[in-house]
Formats: structure tokens, C-alpha cells, sequence
């Protein structure tokens, strides 16, 4: 037991969340640097090139076992168990991307301090609100021309409707910047010039304002500008409350540059300290399951197929929630009732898969998958059996008509479309009246229309027309009045379908059409998420 709890304490379990090129493969790296898992920087980056060059499908295939190790990177800096998820961006972006965040304890969200909150930052942000997801904040590239960082705490504070406040504050002016504040401790961290462009850590020097060596370094204009930041600050600004950063209400600031090392290490160190450690988990039935319960469980938040026909292995992912987990273990399986035995587990330390011989809460390894699992499925020892809550769906954004090439071939296609949809691979909708041979399928990147339709040949035989629907919303409706629903008003350029579980779905084109649609049906409820449905 106090072993158990001792490798609790000391794991930190997190997903890093930024619109692509706000530098997230750059500060993983550093973070790799930092605590020892990889000597020099360089190596992190190389593979992203490689992974991100080839785009056609046949490479993309070869890729897979590169995507396999970044599911998931682990190291060890002072005393802490690290695991970093990956929330792959860029053309691999998918419903993986948001599950992925299912099995963090929390997240940081890295912004381009020249760019500020853009897109993809505010999806996988909203995904981390629902779940009350601590989100700790990275702004990077402070080495070069940025945004005030006032406007910076504005914006997150206006788009994302979060407090922030700032750990650490840039010292200098845009571009110029010579180190941080830090709030905490008051006290100041210069950076010396990086003479390795970012390939080994950063030097610097660190004391109080008041320091003679500090006020030495600083010019008088840096020096006011500093302190008059401060106190505006501290007049101004929000309290330091940790229960609030626990609940996600408030985001801890910190101010950097993944590039130049620049903050990366008292950000990292304070990271740890703040993070939470592995938390309980919610059950289907409302209870939740405590990290240091004894007996072990885990979920399945990702399943990696291999795209190779002629392989087909599949690595479920899975995230340990509670007791211990050992090597060639068997446990009950909840979604087959079967107990299965966990079969070359593997976990990915840096770089490099290994086999695993103990996990603990909060540690992620990668199963091999004899084609049983499933996305959400619950693992867990047999004095258990529990069954967690349901893996969320989220609104997608893409959708296509799909329908079988050959008639010939429905029976395979109905298969592959309806397992593809139970495995968790895309959504599938139906319009009434059309009968079964089309579906409407609905994604959140466009890699996953293509691995539908690469799969569904693949491994069903059947080849699809694909037809893209010019809809970019979804939202699930809900009325009391039945007639409100058949008789929906403005609906011309849109589309009714209805989900797997038969509840009504509206597609529209843009946030325009959907208000369009708001005005003119007063009496249902347009929800972003099937979920919402239950909370009426
Ligand atoms: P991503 O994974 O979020 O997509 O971003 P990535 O780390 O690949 O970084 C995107 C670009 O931003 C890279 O430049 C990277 O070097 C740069 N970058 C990351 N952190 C910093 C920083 O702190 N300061 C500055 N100035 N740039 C930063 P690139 O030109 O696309 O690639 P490369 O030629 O530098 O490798």
C-alpha cells in the first residue's frame, strides 16, 4: 500500500494542447533534455521531419510504427515520474487527439506568444473544460517579437473565460527578453546567451530584485518596467488559489522559449510541484475508483492499428487508474466478460519501447490487441469489475456521404463501417428515408476518412464512394415537443440525421446557419455533444 502510494505521489500524467507550429514538438524535446532522457536536442525534431514529409498513404503506413512510440513518452526529473501524452496535430489530428486527453491528469497549453489563442489551442482547450482538466499555460517563443504579455492574459482570460495567473514574468522588452520573475519566490532568473542554438540547457543567474549582481545586470528602464509589472500584479491581478487551478478555473502562467531553453526548467520544476498526481476516476455508475485501491484497473483511451494487412496488430492503449500492474497479468475484461491475459506490454521510456515489468496509476502502456478491445473498454482485476464512464463523443467537423462501390459488397460495408464506428475510428449518422446503403459519416480530421477508406478496402474488401458534405457544425437537438423537431424551421441548406444511438443530429454549414437556426426554433436545445443530452 505505501509503496503504491509513493508511486502515485510522484507520477504527473499530462497532454501537451497548441495549434500546430506553436512549438510543442520543440518543448517536449526540452522537456526529454531536461530530464536526461535524450543528451542532446535534435532527436525529437528529426522524427517529426520524417513523420510529417511523406504524405501518401503507402508512407503514412510505414509511419505507423513511428506514430506507435509518440503515443506516449516517459522520463524521470527529480524524484517525478513523467509521462507526456502526444495529442498529435497537423494532418494526423483526430478524435484520438481529443480521447488522448481522457487519460491526462492535466494539460498545457502552449501558445505562440506572437499569435496568442488560434484554433486548434481553443478545441482542445474546450475538451480539457469539460473534464475540469487542470491546464497549465506555456507562452513560447518569447525569444523573438511577441504580444504584450498583459494582452496575452487578456485573451486567454476573454476567449477561454479562464483566470490566469502568471508564475513567472518576461523580463526586457519584445525580443530582448533577459529572463523571468518569478512570483513565488520573488526573485529573478537571467538567462546567459545560448551558444548552442537550444542543443544543451541554458545557464543562468538568479537573486532578488534588490541583488547588486541582479540590478547589475538589468538597465535602469528594464529594471522600473519590471517592477511597475509586478505591482500592477499584484494590485490587479488574480489571487494564487490552487483549488481553483484543480477545478481548471485558473491557469498558473509561465512565460519562455522552447527554442532557446529560455524558462523551461523553472517551468518544468514548477510544473511538477503544482500538477496534480494520478486522480480517482468516475465509474458508470457514479462511484469512482481511488489510484491507491489495491486491485488494478485501466482503460482503453486509443487502439493503434498497424496498417499492414498482412500484420494486423493492434496496440490498445490504455491508462492505469488504480493499483499495480505486472507483467503477464490477467485481468477481467468488462466488455467481452472474459478475463484476458495482458500480453506484451509495452511502454514507451523517450524514445524506445520496452517491455514492462510493473506500471503504476497513471502510467500508460500499450497492449497487444488481439482485435477484443475497444475504445473505453475497462480492465480490471477480477475482485473489481468495474466499468468506467463512457469515453465521450465529440462534435466532429468533417462529414462525408459514404457508400458501398459495388452493391455487391453492402453486406462487407455495412460490417466494416459499423465496426470502424464501434472501435471509435469515426461517427456514423443516418438519414432517415434513404435507406441502408448510405451512411453519413462524420470525422474532426481528415486523416480519419482517409484510414476509413483505406481500412474498410483493406480489411472488408469493400471500396467506398466518398462524397464530402459542404457541413462543418453538428449539434445534437432535444425538444419536448416531438413536432418541434419533425417540423424544424430554416433547415434548407442543412441536414437532419440521426446518430447510432437514434438521436436527432442537425449538419450545418457554419456558426452563421446554426444561428440562423437557433432564432427560428425556439423550442429545442442544440447541444455540442450527445452528453449534453443526458444533463436534461
Ligand atoms: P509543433 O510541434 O507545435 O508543430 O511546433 P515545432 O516544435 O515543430 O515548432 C514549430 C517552429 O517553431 C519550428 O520552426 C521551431 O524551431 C520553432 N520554435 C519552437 N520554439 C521556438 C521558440 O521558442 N522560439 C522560436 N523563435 N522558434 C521556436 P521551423 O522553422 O518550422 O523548424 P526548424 O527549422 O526550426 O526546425
Amino acid at each position: 500500500m505505501r509503496k503504491l502510494l509513493e508511486k502515485i505521489k510522484k507520477r504527473r500524467t499530462f497532454a501537451i494542447i497548441s495549434h500546430p507550429d506553436a512549438g510543442k514538438t520543440t518543448l517536449t524535446e526540452k522537456l526529454l533534455l531536461y530530464g536526461g532522457a535524450i543528451h542532446l536536442a535534435g532527436s525529437v525534431k528529426a522524427r517529426k521531419t520524417t513523420r510529417h514529409a511523406v504524405s501518401d498513404w503507402m508512407e503514412i503506413e510505414k509511419q505507423r510504427g513511428i506514430s506507435v512510440t509518440s503515443s506516449v513518452l516517459q522520463f524521470d526529473y527529480g524524484g517525478y515520474r513523467v509521462n507526456i501524452l502526444d495529442t498529435p496535430g497537423h494532418q494526423d489530428f483526430s478524435e484520438d487527439t481529443y480521447r488522448t486527453l481522457m487519460a491526462a491528469d492535466s494539460a498545457v497549453m502552449l501558445i505562440d506568444a506572437a499569435k496568442g489563442i488560434e484554433p486548434q489551442t481553443k478545441k482542445l482547450f474546450w475538451v480539457c473544460h469539460r473534464r475540469q482538466l487542470p491546464v497549465f499555460t506555456f507562452v513560447n517563443k518569447l525569444d523573438r517579437y511577441g504580444r504584450n504579455p498583459f494582452d496575452l492574459m487578456d485573451e486567454i482570460e476573454k476567449i477561454l473565460n479562464i483566470r490566469a495567473y502568471p508564475v513567472n514574468w518576461p523580463i526586457g522588452i519584445d525580443g530582448h527578453y533577459k529572463g523571468v520573475y518569478n512570483r513565488f519566490k520573488n526573485t529573478v532568473e537571467l538567462f546567459e546567451d545560448d551558444t548552442s542554438h537550444g542543443a544543451k540547457q541554458l545557464k543562468s543567474t538568479t537573486g532578488t530584485l534588490n541583488d547588486p549582481k541582479i540590478r547589475e545586470m538589468l538597465d535602469e528602464e528594464t529594471y522600473k518596467n519590471l517592477c511597475n509589472d509586478i505591482e500592477l500584479l499584484d494590485l490587479a491581478g488574480d489571487d494564487f488559489d490552487m483549488e481553483k487551478v484543480r477545478n481548471g478555473q485558473l491557469t498558473p502562467m509561465f512565460f519562455g522559449s522552447a527554442m532557446t531553453n529560455f524558462g523551461v526548467k523553472s517551468f518544468l520544476e514548477k510544473f511538477l510541484e503544482l500538477s496534480p498526481a494520478p486522480q480517482p476516476r468516475a465509474l458508470q455508475d457514479g462511484d469512482v475508483i481511488e489510484p491507491d485501491n489495491e486491485n488494478f484497473s485501466a482503460f482503453v483511451f486509443k487502439i493503434q492499428a498497424n496498417m499492414n494487412p498482412a500484420h494486423r496488430d493492434r496496440i490498445a492503449f490504455m491508462r492505469i487508474c488504480s493499483g499495480t500492474f505486472e507483467k503477464g497479468m490477467s485481468v477481467y475484461h468488462k466488455q467481452s466478460d472474459k478475463i484476458v491475459k495482458l500480453t506484451q506490454p509495452q511502454q514507451f521510456l523517450a524514445q524506445e519501447r520496452t517491455i514492462v515489468e510493473e506500471a503504476y496509476p497513471g502510467d500508460i502502456i500499450g497492449i497487444f490487441d488481439p482485435g477484443i478491445f475497444g475504445i473505453g473498454d475497462s480492465l480490471s482485476d477480477n475482485n473489481l469489475k468495474l466499468q468506467f464512464e463512457d469515453m465521450p463523443v465529440f462534435p466532429p467537423e468533417i462529414f462525408a456521404r459514404v457508400q458501398p462501390k459495388n452493391s455487391l459488397k453492402r453486406k462487407q460495408f455495412e460490417k466494416g463501417i459499423k465496426q470502424l464506428s464501434q472501435e471509435g475510428a469515426i461517427q456514423i449518422f443516418e438519414q432517415k428515408g434513404t435507406g441502408l446503403e448510405s451512411y453519413v459519416v462524420g470525422v474532426v480530421g481528415v486523416l480519419q476518412l482517409e484510414v476509413l477508406e483505406y481500412r474498410l478496402l483493406n480489411e472488408y474488401g469493400a471500396e467506398l464512394l466518398m462524397n464530402q458534405l459542404p457541413f462543418s457544425v453538428a449539434r445534437w437537438i432535444y425538444s419536448g415537443n416531438q413536432k418541434a423537431i419533425d417540423n424544424i424551421k430554416g433547415l434548407d441548406s442543412g441536414m437532419l440525421v440521426y446518430d447510432k444511438e437514434g438521436s436527432p443530429v442537425i449538419l450545418v454549414n457554419n456558426e452563421w446557419s446554426l444561428n440562423w437556426l437557433l432564432e427560428r426554433n425556439p423550442e429545442i436545445q442544440f447541444l455540442n455533444v450527445p452528453a449534453d443530452l443526458k444533463k436534461i
